[in-house]
């Protein structure tokens, strides 16, 4: 089979990793991939949004089967132009992918369906919004804007100046351009997060392993919000007890309510929960993997990816039964100094013996034979163990075996996962 991956990060490396355990994927193209990814698959110079360029290049390159693993081309219809040329696709349409493009959508769909989130509000001019704000007395507040905003249209406002602040901020000055034309305004939640992924066909739901995401760019969570400095795999206060509770509250009827609404989705459903003293809460859902959550969830699946990728497709998840291994996983992303603000790119990487511990490439590029710097985070090391402990030790030894000018990297994840053993 010829298959196509869309994207050039750390989650698309640990897909293409997986999928080349099949023998059936005799080819596999990256769009546009990166310099690890290159040595698994041939990248080719399209980028992820360029979505008539990838339908071109896939009808043009008969390829059997494609997996669109971005947000934005998602939310943009890539699936239904690939789908609509012939070339069957893992990844939610653009209807369904809107449960991740608006948080208006995704806050009205929980409402309606009562699916348990946070307390909220919609604000679609910035006078009301200020008004609300003016007269709450509830702090923190928690600010979102409605569309896409590369993970950064979140504002917790500790005081009514800071929410005051960011409403101005994403509503009048369009910090994060039209996602901020509306805002959802919602309760502050507190409790452990836990990201879920999920594989559906609209039919059948299979939860993935559980995991934890370290947002902050600091240790001990100080510092700014970054796509994700590192992750483990499971989350320890994932317990099956929750996960039998977030099945019937949350997994079950998002998809009921998604298919209720004409909108079925198919792909990889992920739920950002928070576990809170009154039950698991959906904090936000993404119509896709996790970055870097795919990282360490992969490394753990026991059943073959391409397998289930076109069961899904093909709505027949229900037939396969899907197997984790028992052991733990810990990925320790390696960024560039200065990330998530400005930082230098064209750093040399070096790479020495990671001891077994796998390498996933996000913010790389090849060049001539060598490997530079080319993004924010730029590697996500990546080891397995029978403990926690030892995924997470043998993690940051493969670490010790890594360099680049100025890598930036937290020497606790991991940490809080330990404690709460
Ligand atoms: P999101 O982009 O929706 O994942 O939000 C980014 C981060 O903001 C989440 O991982 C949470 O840590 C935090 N957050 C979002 N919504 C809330 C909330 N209602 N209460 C407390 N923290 C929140
Ligand atoms: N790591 C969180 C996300 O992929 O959105």
């Amino acid at each position: 089979m010829k298959i196509m991956v869309v994207g050039g990060g750390g989650r698309e490396h640990a897909i293409i990793k997986k999928l080349r355990e099949n023998p059936k994927a005799e080819k596999i193209y990256a769009l546009p991939g990166n310099g690890g990814i290159a040595s698994d698959a041939e990248c080719v110079g399209i980028g992820a949004t360029e979505i008539e360029k990838i339908r071109d290049f896939a009808v043009e390159n008969k390829i059997d089967f494609a997996v669109v693993a971005p947000d934005d081309p998602l939310v943009l219809g890539c699936v239904d132009l690939l789908e609509a040329a012939g070339i069957p696709c893992f990844g939610p349409d653009r209807s369904a992918a809107i449960i991740e493009g608006s948080k208006v959508f995704s806050k009205n769909l929980m409402r309606k369906y009562g699916i348990p989130t946070a307390d909220y509000n919609v604000f679609e001019s910035a006078s009301e919004a200020l008004r609300f704000a003016e007269s709450s007395d509830s702090f923190p507040m928690v600010v979102k804007a409605d569309g896409l905003a590369l993970g950064k249209g979140v504002i917790i406002a500790e005081s009514r100046d800071e929410a005051l602040g960011a409403i101005r901020s994403i509503m009048l000055d369009k910090a994060f351009g039209e996602s901020g034309n509306r805002i959802v305004i919602e309760e502050f939640l507190t409790g452990p997060e836990v990201s879920v992924l999920a594989f559906t066909d609209g039919k059948t739901i299979v939860p993935m392993v559980s995991a934890m995401d370290h947002k902050r760019a600091l240790d001990g969570d100080r510092g700014l919000n970054t796509g994700g400095m590192g992750t483990v795999a499971p989350n320890p206060y994932y317990t099956g007890e929750i996960n039998r509770r977030c099945m019937e509250e949350i997994f079950l009827p998002t998809v009921k309510a998604m298919n209720s609404e004409g909108r079925t989705f198919r792909g990889c459903l992920f739920f950002g929960l928070m576990l809170t003293p009154k039950g698991p809460r959906v904090i936000e859902y993404n119509c896709r993997f996790g970055d870097p959550e795919t990282q360490v969830v992969l490394p753990l699946l026991k059943t073959d990816l391409l397998e289930i990728f076109i069961a899904v497709r093909e709505g027949r998840l229900g037939e396969l039964n899907i197997e984790f291994s028992r052991d733990s996983a810990c990925c320790v992303v390696m960024a560039s100094g200065g990330y998530p603000q400005s930082y230098e790119k064209g750093k040399e990487i070096f790479l020495g013996d990671t001891n077994g511990a796998v390498v996933y490439h996000a913010g790389t590029r090849l060049e001539n034979g060598r490997l530079y710097t080319s993004g924010g985070r730029v590697l996500g090391v990546t080891a397995t163990g029978a403990t926690l402990s030892a995924a997470v030790a043998r993690a940051y030894d493969a670490v010790k075996a890594v360099s680049f000018e100025g890598a930036h990297y937290r020497r606790d994840i991991g940490k809080r996962a330990l404690e709460a053993k």
